[in-house]
């Protein structure tokens, strides 16, 4: 009970389900995934993406969610107390470690991203995309990215806005917030949909996302599609750990969990529905623009649409709030723990995350201008992608990986059991037989034929 006290709980399953569902959705479903499937040539890497949630996402955001509100603290002191508890090493709180970093470096770039959503909230509004044809759209994007100044600006308020929320405590007002942005969220996603129906290129578009070219998909697509999985549904690094620790003892978490798979996919796909046949409509979008895909094509939308400045600048305020409700959970960990063992005030502990997010989220400022070109690259790629790939695609994948075999092999089934009670039993040992066999093996293949690919290659 003290435990509890200490940060809050949700007022009830429905709010965990709009958290949770709040932190998974944002720009990973609207800005990210319809531009690394534009990049990795659609239909074969979507197809292998819904594979990845089903069979890997969900059994292990299961095991988080159980974790998580059976250790009910930050998942640094959660995971030390349930090893302790399992009779085993406690190196397992290096989870905790390494997920409080990569929330640190996620929502270093995350802020960046939405900091030009912000301002395209002021773009849209001041009439600026009104009958802009694809090419004028593309050169305001370019200036604004060649203008680090201005990026700094946005990514500072963007930060500031998500350090208010997470000082004043996330159980409170997140929930009711989530309640009502999620629904208006959907709709416009679905006004967007109609407009791609009639207006777009739909067959096109629905074709690139459904049709399995699997010729046009390579081992490190496959990877950057289980990165995704893990990516879209806030899964890894304890961020829905921390969320499963405010859940009332009594939810079921396979039920919950279900709901927020389904509702993240959903979002997604129409996300994506909505802008190919945009981008298919327009000679001067192609899919594999990379990561301003959805900021040349969505203002071209919007831009020929009755209404469009009304409708564009309420969708970049929808997709700023998203991304606003995600970050949120990316430095909750890290704030929580410093609050439980270390002295901290939630203020303090939000100055100085905040601060270490904000000064790494100049690197991927810089990543679209100064740092652009090669001299500055890390690995091959710019600063922004190393920080994107080293998180999505390795901290995550790992981080779940060891959540799965330590939930699936080393804490006491009687202790697993007791918390997943609602479960029947065939659905309990389903969900066990796949986070003790499948999902760690699935990963573990991922990366291993990603290793033989650089061999023979
Ligand atoms: N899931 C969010 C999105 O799709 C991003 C996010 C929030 C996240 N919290 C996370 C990603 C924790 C990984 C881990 O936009």
């Amino acid at each position: 009970m003290e435990k509890r006290k200490m940060h809050g709980t949700w007022s009830s399953r429905w709010t965990f389900i709009l958290a949770a569902t709040g932190s998974a959705v944002g720009l990973g479903n609207i800005w990210k995934f319809p531009y690394i499937t534009g990049e990795n040539g659609g239909g074969a890497f979507v197809l292998v993406y819904l594979l990845c949630i089903a069979v890997i996402g969900i059994p292990i955001m299961m095991a988080e969610t159980m974790l998580g509100r059976s250790g009910r603290q930050s998942p640094i002191n959660t995971m030390r107390d349930l090893a302790v508890e399992a009779g085993t090493s406690r190196a397992w709180v290096a989870i905790g470690w390494m997920g409080v970093l990569a929330g640190l470096l996620i929502l270093s770039f995350y802020s960046v991203i939405a900091g030009w959503a912000l301002n395209y909230v002021f773009a849209i509004a001041d009439g600026t995309f009104v009958n802009a044809t694809g090419a004028t759209v593309e050169s305001y994007f370019e200036t604004l990215q060649a203008n680090k100044y201005e990026m700094i600006q946005w990514h500072s308020i963007f930060m500031l806005m998500t350090l208010a929320v997470v000082i004043g405590g996330v159980t409170k007002g997140l929930g009711n917030a989530v309640r009502i942005l999620m629904p208006v969220l959907f709709v416009l996603l679905l006004m967007l949909l109609g407009y791609g129906m009639s207006e777009g290129n739909f067959t096109a578009g629905f074709n690139f996302l459904f049709n399995f070219k699997f010729d046009l998909l390579t081992w490190d697509g496959v990877l950057v599609a289980l990165g995704h999985a893990f990516f879209t549904l806030s899964l890894g690094m304890g961020a829905i750990m921390a969320y499963g620790s405010y859940m009332p003892g009594d939810a079921p978490i396979g039920k919950t969990i279900i709901t927020v798979a389904f509702l993240d996919t959903a979002v997604a796909l129409v996300a994506g529905l909505a802008i190919f046949p945009v981008v298919f409509a327009n000679e001067a979008l192609e899919p594999g623009a990379g990561p301003g895909l959805l900021f040349v094509s969505l203002p071209v939308a919007f831009g020929s649409m009755s209404g469009g400045v009304v409708f564009g600048t309420l969708f970049f305020v929808l997709i700023s709030l998203a991304a606003w409700s995600s970050a949120i959970s990316l430095i909750e960990p890290g704030v929580a723990w410093l609050v439980e063992s270390k002295n901290f005030s939630r203020l303090s502990a939000n100055l100085l995350l905040g601060t270490i997010a904000w000064t790494l989220g100049l690197g991927t400022v810089l990543s679209f201008n100064d740092w652009a070109g090669e001299e500055y690259h890390i690995l091959g790629v710019t600063f922004f992608d190393f920080v994107d790939k080293l998180t999505a695609n390795f901290m995550l994948p790992i981080g779940g990986m060891l959540i799965a075999i330590f939930a699936g092999w080393f804490m006491k089934k009687s202790h697993v059991r007791r918390e997943m009670s609602h479960e029947s039993p065939e659905m309990f040992e389903l969900w066990r037989a796949l986070v003790r066999y499948i999902s760690p093996t699935l990963v573990a293949l991922v990366f291993g034929f990603l290793v033989w690919d650089m061999l023979i290659n």
